[in-house]
């Protein structure tokens, strides 16, 4: 019985740590964490982006949250400053993402701010990036004979466009890159760590 006592008193001092430092130490450090001054919410396109960002798997290949100087060369290699739990405010879920077979995108669209360019980098990376081994995303396009009124007709370079057709980008290509345009995070990092108390 006595071994029994040992090992449940054991098993209750871990699981309070653990809760203890995983749980309710994190929440009470960020929970007065308020949005950043230059932080936007997103718009229902933007969200809608989002949702597409997810369902396709972008998170598998991009980070999002460049490390500080001491850490990486993230800021020489252009991804930004180190990142702050007030830039995150309006994300849920955050899409941190652990793997940076790609560049992150935590300020894409500072580094990168044309529609046209995300929209045909999407449909055929290898035409914007030779050698890419980004995956090209064909389902977010239509592929037509002709436009129609209202159509986002994609400009492809040289050689891309199959030929006597166009290329249409759908909703879910445009709300993407709505999405990814709107990933700003340029603004100075110091109002955004101001902590409520
Ligand atoms: C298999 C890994 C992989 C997946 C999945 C992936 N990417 Fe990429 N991505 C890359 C690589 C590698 C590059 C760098 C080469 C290039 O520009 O194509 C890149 C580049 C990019 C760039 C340009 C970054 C820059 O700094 O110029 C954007 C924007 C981008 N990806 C968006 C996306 C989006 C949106 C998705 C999901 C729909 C996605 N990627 C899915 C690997 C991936």
């Amino acid at each position: 019985m006595e071994n029994e006592l040992k090992l449940l008193t054991g098993s209750m001092v871990t699981l309070a740590l653990a809760t203890a430092s995983l749980v309710v130490m994190p929440y009470m450090q960020l929970s007065g964490v308020k949005p950043a001054a230059g932080l936007k919410p997103y718009t229902s396109a933007q969200l809608r982006g989002r949702d597409q960002y997810i369902r396709n798997g972008c998170i598998y290949c991009h980070s999002q949250q460049p490390r500080d100087k001491v850490q990486a060369p993230d800021f020489q290699r252009g991804w930004g400053r180190a990142s702050v739990a007030a830039d995150y405010y309006y994300d849920n879920p955050h899409l941190l993402g652990t793997m940076r077979t790609g560049p992150d995108l935590f300020n894409i669209g500072a580094r990168q701010p044309s529609v046209d360019w995300h929209i045909g980098h999407l449909y055929q990376p290898r035409a914007y990036t030779p050698g890419s081994i980004m995956p090209s995303y064909p389902f977010l396009f239509e592929i037509k004979p002709e436009a129609e009124p209202g159509d986002k007709v994609i400009t492809l370079p040289p050689g891309y466009n199959p030929a006597g057709k166009v290329v249409v980008a759908k909703p879910e290509a445009l709300d993407l890159v709505q999405y990814l345009i709107s990933l700003d995070h340029t603004y100075p990092a110091i109002s955004a760590q101001v902590i409520k108390k």
